[in-house]
């Protein structure tokens, strides 16, 4: 198992908001896009995570692109749990109302993706949430015309507490 992480690493890492009178936050790095038409993008939660819980509850989720500047507050969304910790209040990470779903976007982000499960799969231990994209709302700074920039640096999760961009720096979590 591990090797076949190593083989696939590094991932881009995202955040995962979830509740509405109490929004949750958790780190992800297994995103994936699974469709254009109908637009489908898939998350695979553990169901040990308090967000898995709360998007069985709610039933929509949104998907945050951070910026590199917000790694300690996705190392903190990603080794604290929203059952014990409101994540909002320990990091400064923010939310705002999003477009078309009930659960909010996160401030200050590259892009927040605004889905709706149509289905949850089991996959051994996890769980893939399939999301109906509902919106996309993404900052023009990462892009040039159609494509991200070359020179824009999103964040890379090499594994544990080690992460790069795509700028090729190293940076390390945790203070
Ligand atoms: C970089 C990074 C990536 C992670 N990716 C995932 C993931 O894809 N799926 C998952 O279930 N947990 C993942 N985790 C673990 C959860 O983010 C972590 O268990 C978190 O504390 C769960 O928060 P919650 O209980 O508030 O939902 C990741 C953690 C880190 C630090």
């Amino acid at each position: 198992m591990m090797d076949l992480i190593r083989a696939l690493y590094p991932l881009r890492t995202y955040l995962v908001i979830s509740g509405v009178e109490k929004p949750n936050v958790m780190t992800a790095d297994w995103v994936v896009p699974l469709s254009f038409e109908p637009p489908l993008l898939g998350v695979s939660i553990s169901k040990k995570r308090h967000t898995y819980s709360v998007i069985k509850r709610v039933w929509e989720f949104v998907i945050s692109v951070p910026k590199v500047e917000m790694l300690e507050d996705v190392w903190t969304a990603g080794t604290k749990s929203g059952r014990n910790v409101n994540k909002f209040e320990v990091t400064s990470l923010r939310t705002k109302p999003s477009m078309k779903v009930s659960v909010p976007s996160l401030e200050g982000c590259v892009a927040n993706i605004e889905c709706v499960v149509e289905r949850e799969v089991e996959t051994g231990d996890h769980v893939l949430f399939v999301g109906r994209i509902l919106h996309v709302d993404a900052s023009s700074e990462a892009f040039s015309g159609e494509l991200p920039r070359n020179d824009f640096p999103f964040l890379l999760h090499l594994g544990k507490d080690v992460f790069t961009t795509t700028s090729g720096e190293i940076l390390r979590a945790g203070g």
